[in-house]
Order: C-alpha cells, then sequence, then structure tokens
C-alpha cells in the first residue's frame, strides 16, 4: 500500500457535502532523528467517498476464499432512521487464523520468523515460537476443539494467564468459526461466571495457576468456583479444558466428568485441520467491558473490517518493518492484547515478545532488561505503567541500554505532560517519538492517534483521527463545534473496525452508543480541541472510573458494595491518583444500629474484589450518615467527588435536599487534602 495513492486519490474527489479535508506532506521535526517511511500527516482526512478505494486495496492484501457480494461498507448511524448496523465486506469470506498464520508460513516464506518470544514472570523462564511451530500449534487444538463438540458459532470462554497457548486457543477457536471470549484472569469467579451465563459458552480454557510476581494465583480454583455458580444458575457447562502451566506440582479440584487435561488431549492429533471459511461479517470474538448501568457488556467483534483496521493500524502507527521487534506490555484479556499483541501483529508477521510478569519483577529495571534482552524495537505500554517506574527515578532506566527503541507507544488513560516528558525523555532519549493512542474496547482499533515521526508531538495529546475515521465534538444540545472548542467527543462514520453489537442486546448497543446523539457514536468520552485542530481526550464523561487503564463502572462497584448486609446505600466516585490514573473512594451509608470499623472497610473491600476483581478493589471506603441528595432523590455525584478531593468550594449546592451532610462528610473524610 502506498501512501502518495491515496494522498492523489484524495485530490479531485473532495466535495463538500462529504467534509473531506486533505493529507498533506509534512517535514519531519528537525531534533527527532527516526526517519519514518509515511511522511504524511491526518489533519482530520475524511475519506468517505474513498473509503472502499482505502480498504479495498489493503483489503488486496488477505486471502478471501470469495469476493464480497454488496458494498464494501454498509451502515446506519442514525437511531431515527432505523435500526443500527456497520457492514463491511459482507459476502466475502474468508478466515482470520489462515490469515494470520498460513499466509506467512506458506506464502511469505515467514514459518521459521520468531511469532512470539515468550518471557516468563520468572527471569530465564523464556521459550521462543515461529509462525510454523504456532500454526501446528493452533491447528492441533483446533482439531482438538473439534472432538470436543465446538462448532462454528459457538462461544468459548478463555481465562489464562500470559502464555502462548492462550493464543493457540484464541486462534484455534477461529480456525474452526468458534467465537472466543476472553476473561482477563485478574476477575473474580463471579465475574467470569457472568460473563460466561452472558455469552453461554459452552467450553471453558484455562491454566492450573500462575506467578504474579512473588504471589501465586490458583487460576483453576477460581475456574471452578465460577462453574459451579453456572451451575447453581441452571447453566451447566459441560467441558472444561486446563493447561497445566506451573512447574511445581498444586493441588488443582479436578472433576473427571468436565475436566480435561490440554496435553493429553493432543495426544495424537493432527496438525493439520482445514480453516472454516466465514463471512466477513460473522462474528469474531465478544469481549466485556464495564457498562454504566453496571452489568458488562458484551462487545462484539466481526471478522473482515476487524481484521483490516487492526492490521493496518499497526503497521502504520507503530511504522512497523519486518526487522522490528515490538513489544505491547498489555494482558491480551483486554482489548489492547487482542488487537496489538495477537491480530495486528500476527496479521503483519511481526515478531512480539509476550510478557506474563510485571513491570516490578523482580525490581523495577525489569522491562528495560528485557527491551535490551530481545532487542526490542517498538515499545507499547500505558501511563499508569509510566507514572508507577518514574517513581523509582531514571537510574533503573539507565542501567539498561535501550538503544534498539525506535517508537514509543502509550494507551489506556489520558498521559500526563510530566509523564509523557519522563518517558519521551528518559526511556527514549529524545529519539523515539510517542504515540498516544485513543481507542476503547468499542473501536477495535487506534480512532485517534499520531503517526510516528509524521505527526509533530504535543505532551498529552492523542493528535488527529486515523485514516477514514471522522470525530466531532458535540455541544450538550447535540451541535457540532468548530474550530477549538471542548465537549463531547463522537464519530460521524464507521471504520471497519468498529463494534457490530452487544452480544444479545442489540438495543443495549443502541441505547448506549448512539441515542444520545442521533447521527452519531457516542464515546463517553470528554475532548477538546486546540487551535491546531489537535484533539485532547479530557476523561470520562459518564459514570465510569478509569483506574490503571482499566475502566469500571461505578454502578458496578456500588452494587457489589449494597450486596453486604451492613450497607444500605453506597456511592463510588473518582479521586485522582498519582499513579493509578484515578481511584475509588467509595461512601458508604450503613444499616442501622452497624458501626464503622477497619474490620468492616476490610470486608467491604475484600467484598468488591470478590465480586468483581482485584482491579476494582476500593482505595478509600468513607462512613456517610446520609448523602448528599436532590429534592428528588438523586445522588449528587458532583458533590461527592469534591468531597473525595477534600475541596471545598462545591459550587451550586441549592439543589441540595439535607445540606447538613456534607460537612459530616467533610469530619468523616478519609485523608488529607490531595
Ligand atoms: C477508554 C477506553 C483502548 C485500550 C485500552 C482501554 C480511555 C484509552 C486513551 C488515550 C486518553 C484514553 C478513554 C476510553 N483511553 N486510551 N490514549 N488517551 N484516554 O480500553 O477499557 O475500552 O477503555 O480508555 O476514556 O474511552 P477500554
Amino acid at each position: 500500500m502506498q501512501f502518495k495513492k491515496i494522498q492523489i486519490r484524495n485530490k479531485g474527489n473532495v466535495t463538500q457535502e462529504m467534509n473531506l479535508t486533505f493529507v498533506c506532506f509534512l517535514v519531519v521535526e528537525d531534533d527527532c532523528p527516526y526517519q519514518p517511511p509515511v511522511m504524511c500527516h491526518h489533519n482530520g482526512p475524511s475519506l468517505c467517498f474513498l473509503i472502499p478505494e482505502f480498504w479495498g486495496d489493503i483489503a488486496n492484501d488477505f486471502y478471501w476464499k470469495s469476493k464480497h457480494t454488496g458494498q464494501f461498507m454498509d451502515y446506519n448511524f442514525d437511531v431515527t432512521k432505523g435500526e443500527i448496523y456497520i457492514k463491511c465486506m459482507e459476502g466475502a469470506t474468508t478466515n482470520i487464523c489462515y490469515n494470520v498464520l498460513d499466509c506467512n508460513v506458506h506464502e511469505r516464506g515467514l514459518g521459521d520468523k520468531v511469532a512470539f518470544y515468550w518471557e516468563g514472570n520468572e527471569p530465564g523462564d523464556e521459550m521462543t515460537v515461529t509462525y510454523r511451530e504456532l500454526l501446528q500449534q493452533v491447528c492441533q487444538f483446533a482439531n482438538v476443539l473439534k472432538s470436543q463438540g465446538v462448532k462454528k458459532g459457538d462461544r468459548v470462554s478463555i481465562y489464562m494467564p500470559m502464555v502462548v497457548e492462550l493464543v493457540v486457543a484464541m486462534l484455534a477457536c477461529v480456525r474452526i468459526g468458534a467465537v472466543h471470549s476472553i476473561v482477563f484472569a485478574g476477575f473474580s469467579a463471579e465475574s467470569l461466571c457472568e460473563r460466561i451465563l452472558d455469552s453461554q459458552c459452552s467450553l471453558l480454557i484455562t491454566a492450573d495457576g500462575f506467578y504474579r510476581g512473588d504471589k501465586l494465583i490458583n487460576l483453576k480454583v477460581i475456574a471452578d468456583d465460577a462453574l459451579q455458580k453456572c451451575r447453581d444458575k441452571s447453566f451447566p457447562v459441560q467441558r472444561c479444558i486446563m493447561l497445566k502451566h506451573l512447574s511445581k506440582e498444586v493441588e488443582v479440584p479436578w472433576n473427571p466428568e468436565v475436566d480435561q487435561c490440554w496435553l493429553s488431549l493432543l495426544s495424537g492429533v493432527s496438525e493439520e485441520c482445514e480453516p472454516e471459511w466465514c463471512d466477513s461479517e460473522d462474528p469474531l470474538f465478544i469481549l466485556y467491558t464495564s457498562g454504566s448501568t453496571g452489568k458488562p457488556k458484551g462487545v462484539l467483534h466481526t471478522i473482515g473490517g476487524y481484521m483490516l483496521y487492526v492490521a493496518t493500524t499497526f503497521k502504520l502507527v507503530f511504522d512497523y518493518h519486518p526487522e522490528d521487534v515490538y513489544w505491547c506490555t498489555a494482558d491480551i484479556g483486554w482489548i489492547t492484547g487482542h488487537s496489538y499483541i495477537t491480530y495486528g501483529p500476527l496479521a503483519n508477521g511481526a515478531t512480539s515478545v509476550l510478557f506474563e510478569g510485571l513491570p516490578t519483577y523482580p525490581d523495577v529495571s525489569r522491562m528495560w532488561e528485557i527491551v535490551d534482552k530481545y532487542q526490542v524495537t517498538k515499545f507499547y505500554t500505558a501511563p499508569t505503567a509510566i507514572r508507577l517506574l518514574m517513581k523509582y527515578g531514571s537510574e533503573p532506566v539507565q542501567k539498561y541500554k535501550r538503544d534498539s527503541l525506535k517508537v514509543l507507544g502509550t494507551v489506556g488513560e489520558p498521559i500526563n505532560p510530566e509523564a509523557w516528558q519522563w518517558y519521551y525523555s528518559v526511556v527514549g532519549e529524545k529519539r523515539c517519538p510517542v504515540v498516544d493512542t485513543f481507542w476503547q474496547t468499542e473501536t477495535g482499533g487506534h480512532v485517534l492517534t499520531p503517526l510516528p515521526a509524521a505527526t509533530p508531538m504535543k505532551p498529552g495529546s492523542a493528535t488527529f483521527p486515523f485514516f477514514g475515521v471522522v470525530p466531532a465534538i458535540l455541544n450538550e444540545s447535540g451541535e457540532e463545534l468548530e474550530g477549538p472548542s471542548e465537549g463531547y467527543l463522537v464519530f460521524k462514520q464507521p471504520w471497519p473496525g468498529v463494534m457490530r453489537t452487544v452480544f444479545g442486546n442489540h438495543q443495549r448497543f443502541e441505547t448506549t452508543y448512539f441515542e444520545q446523539f442521533p447521527g452519531y457514536y457516542v464515546t463517553g468520552d470528554g475532548c477538546c480541541r486546540d487551535k491546531d485542530g489537535y484533539y485532547w481526550i479530557t476523561g470520562r464523561i459518564d459514570d465510569m472510573l478509569n483506574v490503571s487503564g482499566h475502566l469500571l463502572s461505578t454502578a458496578e462497584v456500588e452494587s457489589a458494595l449494597v450486596e453486604h448486609e451492613a450497607v444500605v446505600e453506597a456511592a463510588v466516585v473518582s479521586r485522582p491518583h498519582p499513579v493509578k490514573g484515578e481511584s475509588l473512594y467509595c461512601f458508604v451509608t450503613l444499616t442501622e444500629g452497624v458501626s464503622f470499623s477497619r474490620t468492616l472497610e476490610a470486608q467491604l473491600k475484600k467484598q468488591v474484589r470478590e465480586k468483581i476483581g482485584a482491579i476494582a478493589t476500593p482505595d478509600f471506603i468513607q462512613n456517610a450518615p446520609g448523602l448528599p441528595k436532590t429534592r428528588s432523590g438523586k445522588i449528587m455525584r458532583r458533590v461527592l467527588r469534591k468531597i473525595a478531593r477534600n475541596e471545598r468550594d462545591l459550587g451550586d449546592v441549592s439543589t441540595l435536599a439535607d445540606s447538613s451532610v456534607i460537612e459530616l462528610l467533610f469530619q468523616n473524610h478519609c485523608c488529607g487534602a490531595m
């Protein structure tokens, strides 16, 4: 794919109605020695007319068993005109596993190329897997899945640590047309059960356990607990496959009617498996993300559009070259891992590091040690990890050379300029452009992002939309704002990788993303556009919290708290946190006669951890004899956010029903000024 082609085509095809802007050439910043081959600046391109050409050209690089029948892309983004839908290359048949493995091995001669350098939690624990080996393992496991009765369209739940077999399991599913639903291994039994039930999974794939730093997580015990909870709700999952990952023997619960061992299932199974040819619009995977009503939403992505989108964003945003060694530190249990550990890099035939451990184990130099060990060229992490490491200063970083690094990426939450500067200056020694990529589980891939060194950077800004993405900023009344402005970040048209529905609840898909402002996809984020047209994400403007780059809904945490018998009402707000970005500050009103104590506080924290997972553990729990409410009974979260921050300028509180609670809440405050 040549950018020149797009630029030429762009000219002359510009029409007023379609709001096409421009793509112009740009000189790389002087102080940045890195020269990318892609010399263009995407200052808000609206490739409306060009979408079929742009993505059509890209689609030609992939294998399709048969061609699409209708339009290249077809959609309705306007609820007032009927049902919302997005379709890309409908009628075309393909297989994503075939594209990311077979094509690389058999057509591009990459069989012996390393797909993953697996680096375990414990230094020295390592393994290399080539494209050919990965293909063999995937085919073999795909045959195992078939023999277990898994068929096209069936959902399979995967609850595993960061091991190569996790990638094998996901690709084996998609090879036979099954839909994976990966649940991050930090989630609780209750959360796993909820996700299995919602997606009606026929099979669960898990492991015996793993170490996070020096802490052992008995995954199978949690998985069993989840399966029991499913049975209690009359949904008996018939099969569970367990990978033995721990080197030492740990006792795992075993139910011979349900459980089978990964390794023993493989014996004698063929390493050849014809892929199942699927429609471009057939489901690829479900991934749950927090919903503001409390119940997680099963975000559904389909095959063709997602494949084109993650492959292309990976290639351009990280300026991928065949000799690169790429490392994304995310967990595959999140969308970042799906798109930019598994599908995007493999579609490009890239070599990646797959890291099981933590940035701080056994010490805070681990990341840079790994960078040097594998000569990592492109590195992708989260602001929370940067802030965490920043606390220890530059010495642990400078112990290692890092001279292989070329591009640094960040994702998950707004990056504060201090962390950006540290990343750019200390980690990258001002040699490496930083790509601040804004996107969501729902968007499938990057939507606002710089292209390395082609886009002049502004620390803290995700800069401009990716090709074909058309953002807008709306005010409260849904009017599009022009020029420098602040408001709701929305998108005016789909791109191939956007989600298609909420699994089993299309209504919820429409309500959540399309109802507030008909004609637009609503991100839920606030955004600022400056005089140069740069976009700056200001954070969520719905009832969501972003803790260490992970979204949580306040409602979800509140309902976990009120399930405790001592709590009658709970309200959760965010309080800024130096490392995690945001932390959970919880107000609880207790049942008559119960008094607040350290023990109760610990119980409540445990309760939330058990209901949701460790990432949702409250940071602060405050006794709230009363909550600030309006006369109509609505909790005034705005006021609670101020109290959590110990800020006394509450703004307008005239709608408050009983203002005496405010003083009481300030008195009971958990901690001092920030
Ligand atoms: C929310 C989506 C996309 C993978 C990880 C999170 C926030 C994400 C950025 C960024 C500012 C960001 C937004 C978004 N977010 N990236 N570069 N700058 N904010 O996926 O769990 O679906 O969360 O993360 O608030 O809506 P997710």
